[in-house]
């Protein structure tokens, strides 16, 4: 078996240091190692988004990456979207929550994540746009309707200096 390696890798604005296998996916580094898990794993295959977190910024999806492969970077996932304290959500979290951007609510981690590197790179987008930057985050639930409406309210309230950045 392969020796483990020392990935030392900022998450949420934490540092965290572990001994892994370099075969560990990012997913199961942030589910199991740290206890993170409201990234999802949906699939096998790379193809439902729900396991989106942001590595330096920008949005992956954590099962198409080693955890090695993270080393020295700043991971965000769901669980360091709020702002630490007190109590309010992130503009796009709050969005959803107004707008019912979900049903069985698996899929909207990696949505919310992918929404937030979305509009970072494009504060006001088209609803083709937002359409377009969430296509390989799959809902088998929603129709994405109403995601989609979320994350359109949601770049009118981050635009409007409402909430926090993303
Ligand atoms: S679990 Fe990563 S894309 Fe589905
Ligand atoms: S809300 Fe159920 S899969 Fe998206």
């Amino acid at each position: 078996m392969a020796e483990n390696v020392r990935v030392n890798v900022t998450v949420n604005g934490e540092s965290r240091s572990s001994d892994v296998e370099p075969r560990l996916l990012l997913v199961h580094y942030l589910r199991d190692t740290l206890g993170l898990t409201g990234t999802h794993i949906g699939c096998d295959t790379s193809n439902c988004g729900a396991c989106t977190v942001l590595l330096d910024g920008e949005s992956v999806k954590s099962c198409t990456v080693l955890a090695v492969q993270a080393d020295g970077a700043d991971v965000k996932t769901i669980e360091g979207m709020a702002p630490a304290g007190n109590g309010a959500l992130h503009p796009i979290q709050e969005a959803f929550w107004e707008h019912h951007g979900l049903q069985c609510g698996y899929c909207t981690p990696g949505m919310i994540m992918a929404a937030a590197d979305l509009l970072k790179r494009n504060p006001n987008p088209t609803e083709e746009e937002v359409r377009h930057g969430l296509e390989g985050n799959l809902c088998r639930c929603t129709g994405y309707h109403n995601i989609v409406k979320a994350v359109m309210a949601a770049a009118e309230s981050m635009r409007s200096g409402e909430g926090v950045p993303a």
